[in-house]
């Protein structure tokens, strides 16, 4: 399986959601691929947000591998699953679909925690204290999703 996760710049929550599944992947031996992309290109090729950095070592992961890349239409064909961190996201996204198939791959990343909900994940970009609510959140998301696929 091929999971694309999704942001606006690609360098705060998006490589937080990467980092997270890609730790629970290896503790539970799955054999799933996982990236992330923004929905904008200002970031693109720099290393994530220091702060996304830091809340990630501190829960013992590391994210330093990742650069930013902007979501290009070839992603839509390549991966199975996407996930938007918030509707604005999720709206782009669907927006540079084309068929029903490519609609039904886009999800709202919470809804795997809360079905239904639409809660987004907050941009923790311009304050300075959302990170670890952001990671506790794409953390839970991140449990459901493997307790979903792998049950
Ligand atoms: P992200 O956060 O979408 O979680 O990566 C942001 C990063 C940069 C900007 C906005 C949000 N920006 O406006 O540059």
């Amino acid at each position: 399986m091929k999971i694309l996760m999704v942001c606006l710049g690609n360098i705060c929550r998006s490589p937080l959601a990467e980092g997270i599944l890609k730790h629970k992947i290896a503790e539970h031996n799955l054999d799933w691929h996982v990236e992330s992309r923004g929905t904008g290109n200002w970031h693109a090729g720099h290393l994530p947000d220091k702060r996304s950095i830091a809340v990630a070592r501190k829960h013992g992961i590391d994210i330093t591998d990742q650069r930013s890349q902007q979501i290009q239409q070839k992603d839509l064909t390549e991966f199975d699953l996407i996930y938007g961190m918030d509707t604005s996201n999720y709206n782009n996204i669907l927006k540079m679909t084309h068929t029903e198939e490519q609609k039904a791959k886009v999800k709202m990343i919470m809804n795997e925690h809360q079905p239904g909900y639409n809660q987004s994940v907050p941009d923790p970009y311009w304050g300075d204290d959302g990170f670890e609510m952001v990671y506790q959140m794409l953390d839970n998301a991140c449990n459901a999703i493997v307790a979903q696929y792998t049950s």
